[in-house]
């Protein structure tokens, strides 16, 4: 590799999503759209800019979906090969798993419920820059006791802690790791935690405690570790912020918008406000409604007499008389929510898995 480019990554989306339920009885939280693409989607685009060529995709929960989305990755630019965790025993497990996909190379781990707003191509140019044992992204947060968190001098990580009730510094870590091939031997040699996972968290310790070099690059941007629906619905706004106007479909003249659409084709308003940023997919109905800011509906959607603001809606919903208005929500594909042709309540908020149906009279 004269380059020294990272070549591989190990994308991991074994998790069951227990968080996400009900949306992920029937898939993984990986296919959950954002923006109109799913999360495994934002995933692979960004380590196919970041010149990664084969992904190593280590599946657990519903690994046929998985399978059927990717394919062989040839559509993201990628080269595709499925792994199998066989149990849920924590992240230097899974890339365990990886070893033979891994073989003698440097890689990249990607845990693909991260969003990165500049994706992961500025850890993969720091890694070739300096070729430490392992570089990991960093990201200052408020309260960083749900991550693993770090402690630094420079760049330099001095000591790594997963989740410590009583974390010794802001510095959390983002979901994505360049490592070199001596990280293998580190998992090989990491005991399970107390709560009985092998924790990457610890093998990096061990390099870092064996005197080897790990830095820390601070990932500028968003970052969103999508695992519950608030930061779901968090992700879904700050992509939509940056979406460009596009409308394929047809707006009546009684429709006004206002901000960045996009609409798809063989979409039809009628009547609607349609307020951006928001996205509305292929071949859905509007009627009589406004909906924005920051709602993405996936095609074949109809809504009629309603008012949607800051939610994600799947495929082929039907979403009528809600015009107290429905928020901060996400749908399942093949939702029915019809509320009541003449009511005064409050915006309902609604977390609603695959072909859910809520009619109120
Ligand atoms: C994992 C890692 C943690 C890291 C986080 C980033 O935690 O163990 O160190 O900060 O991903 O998303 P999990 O979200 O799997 O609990």
């Amino acid at each position: 590799m004269a380059d020294n480019s990272l070549r591989k990554a190990v994308v991991l989306c074994a998790g069951e999503g227990t968080r996400l339920r009900p949306l992920t009885f029937s898939r993984p939280k990986h296919l959950l759209p954002v923006a109109g693409k799913p999360l495994l989607g934002w995933a692979l685009e960004s380590l196919a800019t970041a010149g990664i060529e084969e992904v190593g995709l280590v599946v657990g929960h519903r690994p046929e979906s998985i399978q059927r989305y990717v394919g062989d990755g040839a559509a993201f630019g990628l080269e595709a090969t499925y792994l199998t965790q066989p149990k849920p025993l924590g992240l230097a497990h899974a890339v365990d798993s990886a070893r033979e996909f891994i073989g003698e190379n440097d890689f990249l781990l990607y845990l693909a419920d991260n969003l990165l707003e500049n994706g992961v191509a500025p850890l993969v140019e720091f890694y070739a820059a300096h070729r430490p044992a392992a570089a990991l992204f960093a990201k200052e947060v408020p309260d960083p006791r749900a991550y693993g968190v770090l402690v630094t001098e420079g760049a330099r990580v001095t000591q790594l802690l997963e989740k410590p009730p009583d974390p010794p510094s802001n510095l959390a870590i983002v979901g994505a790791y360049a490592f070199s091939h001596t990280i293998m031997q580190a998992i090989k040699e990491t005991p399970p935690s107390a709560r009985g996972e092998y924790e990457i968290t610890d093998a990096i310790q061990r390099l870092v405690s064996s005197g080897q070099e790990v830095l820390a690059l601070c990932a500028e941007g968003f970052w969103e570790d999508a695992g519950r629906p608030a930061e779901l619905l968090k992700a879904n706004r700050l992509y939509l912020d940056h979406i460009a106007p596009e409308i394929l479909g047809d707006l009546d003249d009684r429709c006004k918008v206002e901000g960045p659409v996009r609409m798809g084709q063989g979409t039809r308003a009628v009547n609607c406000r349609l307020i951006g940023p928001c996205l509305i997919g292929a071949n859905c109905t509007l009627r009589d409604s406004t909906i924005g800011p920051h709602v993405s509906v996936d095609s074949g959607t109809s809504i009629t007499d309603s008012r949607v603001e800051d939610c994600i809606i799947q495929q082929d919903c039907q979403l009528h008389h809600l015009r107290s208005g429905l928020t901060d929500s996400v749908l399942g594909v093949q939702v029915e929510v019809i509320g009541p042709e003449n009511s005064a309540e409050a915006p309902l908020r609604l977390l609603l898995g695959d072909m859910s149906s809520i009619r109120a009279f």
